[in-house]
């Protein structure tokens, strides 16, 4: 590109231009950023652009909406744009309404009233039209003219260059979007136990987020587009490290597995049997529904461990059997638990091995420090309170709050809403969970959030 002269304004707005148009990504920004330019080169009282969709022969455009944004769309033959899309041509019309090819259905919609309309197509660099820039009502009252249609060309000129790489990365988006999806399922189906649980996961962490916006001020933090979605997908990917822990460890519904336990009733049955053995009738009884209580994941009493250890002392237990069966809570030896445990430090070697952009570069951080705790009796890097990174803590809420109350674990039954509640303001007030966190994502319903 050659220097702008910078004696001439005119040149140097347009460097200007080329550059906020080549800086901008975002396709829909970018298409706000083009209208804009219009309007203000062409002293327009407004200006539209319509991007023409191939596929369906249709033409285009976006409307933002806070963080969102709405589509336009109508057949491509239809009025003053849908003329140029087909042909080509540049149009200028002074008075629309004198002019049989325009659709005031926009207007009758909208309330405007469009008088003088020119219009140009955007080029791709093959010559294929692209789409349509129109600039509407010039605000002096007078028609545009022809150096007025000369610099819209020069605009839509830049702009095509920019849509068509904004486009391209909106494919590249797409593509890393995909990727992100499927490792998700792919995580789902190695433990089918949990199901839908990342996507939960990743919808509540939205969904919290987003009400953290409502209050920026207040939490002194602010999300846009690309932080919401590396959120999205830490949440989708915070379990990804539980591929690389044994599939026997994560589906363990109980402490000692079926054939363990008939095993030890047999052994027992016979230890009954044989002659002059006090150990018969009822003890036997006793001791068999003792290991069959004891194997279930519920709180371990006293009373039981203590006649788990009389068992053990008396032989009819192995210390394996004896030592399985004492776990307090849970299902999981402590050899399990640190295998277990080990699945965010996990997570994050997997995800640290994809080149992230920069905007979603903070993805296995996030991942790492889901199961840190304000109080820093969390794992795996003991962070405490802010030194754990805020989207680690939004999604340590939404995950605690789905591993409470789903209702497919193999481990524990589903608990019902208040009662999760209830356990939550309870860990939030050890500092289990962050406080703030906690309580919005209550107040603001956060767990109604859709699968996204
Ligand atoms: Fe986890
Ligand atoms: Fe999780």
């Amino acid at each position: 590109m050659t220097q702008a002269n910078p004696e001439d304004p005119r040149a140097v707005r347009l460097v200007e231009l080329v550059r906020s148009f080549g800086a901008e990504r975002d396709l829909d920004v970018l298409l706000g950023k083009i209208m804009d330019a219009v309007t203000r080169e062409l002293g327009a009282d407004r200006a539209s652009l319509f991007l023409y969709d191939g596929e369906k022969d249709e033409l285009w455009s976006k409307v933002a909406q806070g963080l969102d944004s709405r589509e336009l769309r109508f057949p491509a033959g239809k009025g003053l744009a849908g003329h140029v899309a087909r042909s080509g041509e540049v149009l200028n019309v002074p008075d629309a309404y004198a002019d049989g090819r325009f659709n005031p259905e926009f207007d009758r919609q909208t309330g405007y009233r469009t008088r003088s309309v020119l219009c140009v197509p955007l080029r791709r660099r093959d010559g294929a039209v692209i789409g349509v820039a129109q600039a509407l009502n010039r605000r002096d009252g007078q028609p545009f003219d022809a150096a007025d249609a000369a610099r819209l060309e020069t605009l839509a000129a830049l702009a095509a260059v920019a849509v068509e790489n904004s486009m391209l990365h909106e494919e590249n988006e797409a593509l890393f979007e995909n990727t992100v999806l499927t490792t998700a399922q792919a995580i789902e189906e190695r433990d089918p136990a949990t199901s839908g649980h990342v996507w939960r996961v990743s919808a509540f962490s939205v969904a919290l987020a987003k009400a953290v916006q409502e209050r920026a001020a207040e939490f002194g933090q602010s999300y846009d587009r690309d932080r919401l979605r590396q959120l999205r997908y830490a949440g989708l990917l915070h379990d990804v490290g539980k591929i690389g822990v044994r599939e026997a460890v994560l589906t363990k519904a109980r402490k000692l597995a079926e054939p363990a336990v008939e095993l030890i009733a047999e052994r027992l049955r016979r230890m009954a049997a044989e002659a002059g053995t006090p150990f018969a009738g009822s003890e036997f009884a006793r001791a068999v529904e003792l290991v069959r209580r004891a194997n279930e994941p519920r709180p371990l009493s006293e009373e039981d461990r203590a006649a788990l250890g009389a068992l053990r002392a008396a032989d009819r237990l192995t210390e394996a059997e004896c030592a399985a069966l004492s776990i307090p809570k849970g299902t999981l030896t402590q050899t399990e638990w640190q295998d277990m445990r080990s699945h965010p430090e996990r997570s994050f070697r997997v995800l640290s091995r994809i080149r992230w952009p920069r905007r979603l570069a903070a993805v296995p951080e996030i991942a790492r420090d889901h199961h840190e705790q304000v109080s820093g009796k969390g794992y795996t890097r003991q962070l405490k309170g802010d030194e754990i990174p805020f989207d680690a803590r939004i999604v340590a809420v939404a995950d605690v709050y789905d591993a409470l109350t789903a209702t497919d674990r193999p481990y524990k039954p589903a608990i019902p809403h208040e009662k999760a509640k209830g356990i939550m303001d309870n860990m939030a007030k050890s500092g289990e969970l962050d406080e703030r966190l906690n309580a919005l994502f209550f107040a603001a319903e956060c767990f109604k959030a859709p699968k996204g």
